[in-house]
């Protein structure tokens, strides 16, 4: 992302978060004093990708026991409930708890937070790298969901990539999804490839298997929210279908995504827990009744691929490809 736009940020008494529900006609930042504020604005997308949760998480800690050193364990629960399926954010958590347990002092926590933030900019700059040099020349991708400099401590997993290709010349053409029902792609993807004035093109979820019958798609490349120890890999409602047409269309598929997304307690997808949503962001649009009143829903926010449909899972240690649990605990050790 270009310009000075940072998603999150840290400006003390208080953790600033750029309403993301907005974007992008309308720039607004949140001002959260307290975990509570935090665990509403993630439950509520204010801020959302899996890394960005686990960053605004670890400042809400800090938030907590500035006001009262005694409410460690409620805020650290109130914003572990705040979205269930991104490990990141219990990740970033665990980090600050063992922080907390060494020397329970709100200016040692304060720096981890901001530690945990730079490291994921530098984390997502290698992955960039990696993830860069697996494209050929040319290359055109396909992208979904957000998974920029707004879902991370900046540059990004997948877009990243996209973005370290762009600047190494190997990328042709970028297609990214809508993204339904929250639009991160139509708003947020298609506002920061807009910005750095990568070309690029917005389809709809449902149009990506057609354009693969239309266009030679190098690769599909996606982030992911959770990569159990299989290399299965929970990511944005969609992603799965994606993965089973690349495969049917001989499209290779990439997961990008920084260490903290694995968790090696899942050993496979199957355990991990998938979030389910309102109704009414599907039957509604922006408050308005698209649905005939009174309908009904199913909304998970998350599916989860196969390890055998990923080609390659790239993340700042290196290139896990083919993927099997034994690369990945090799690559993690
Ligand atoms: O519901 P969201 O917008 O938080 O979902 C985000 C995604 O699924 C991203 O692909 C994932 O978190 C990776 S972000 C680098």
């Amino acid at each position: 992302m270009s310009g000075a736009v940072l998603p999150i940020v840290w400006a003390d008494p208080v953790l600033r978060l750029l309403d993301q529900r907005v974007l992008p006609h309308e720039l607004s930042y949140l001002d959260c004093q307290s975990a509570e504020d935090v665990a509403s604005a993630i439950h509520g997308m204010a801020v959302r990708g899996a890394p960005a949760i686990g960053i605004a998480a670890a400042y809400g800690l800090v938030l907590a026991v500035r006001r009262d050193p005694q409410s460690f364990d409620a805020a650290f629960r109130v914003l572990g409930d705040s979205r269930p399926t991104a490990v990141n954010l219990r990740w970033a958590l665990e980090r600050m708890r063992e922080v907390w347990r060494r020397r329970p002092d709100a200016a040692a926590l304060l720096a981890e937070a901001i530690a945990i933030h730079e490291e994921d900019l530098a984390q997502n700059l290698k992955i960039g790298r990696y993830g860069a040099e697996l494209l050929g020349q040319g290359a055109k991708v396909v992208t979904h969901c957000n998974t920029g400099a707004l879902a991370t401590g900046g540059h990004g997993t997948a877009l990243g990539v996209i973005r370290s290709a762009w600047a190494a010349g190997h990328l042709a053409q970028v297609f990214n999804t809508e993204t339904r029902p929250w639009l991160q792609g139509a708003r947020l993807t298609a506002w920061e490839l807009h910005e750095e004035g990568i070309p690029a093109k917005l389809v709809a979820d449902g149009a990506v298997a057609h354009l693969m019958t239309r266009e030679k798609i190098d690769w599909v490349i996606v982030g992911a929210d959770r990569i159990a120890a299989n290399g299965d890999t929970a990511n944005k409602i969609g992603t799965y279908a994606l993965a089973v047409a690349a495969r049917r269309h001989g499209v290779k598929f990439m997961v990008a995504a920084p260490s903290g997304t694995f968790d090696l307690s899942c050993p496979s997808g199957q355990a991990i827990p998938i979030e389910e949503r309102t109704p009414r962001e599907l039957t509604e649009f922006r408050g308005e009744p698209v649905a005939p009143l009174g309908y009904d829903a199913f909304n998970p926010v998350f599916d989860v691929t196969p390890a055998e449909l990923i080609d390659a899972i790239v993340c700042e240690r290196g290139v896990i490809s083919p993927v099997s649990e034994a690369a990945i605990r090799k690559l993690l050790s």
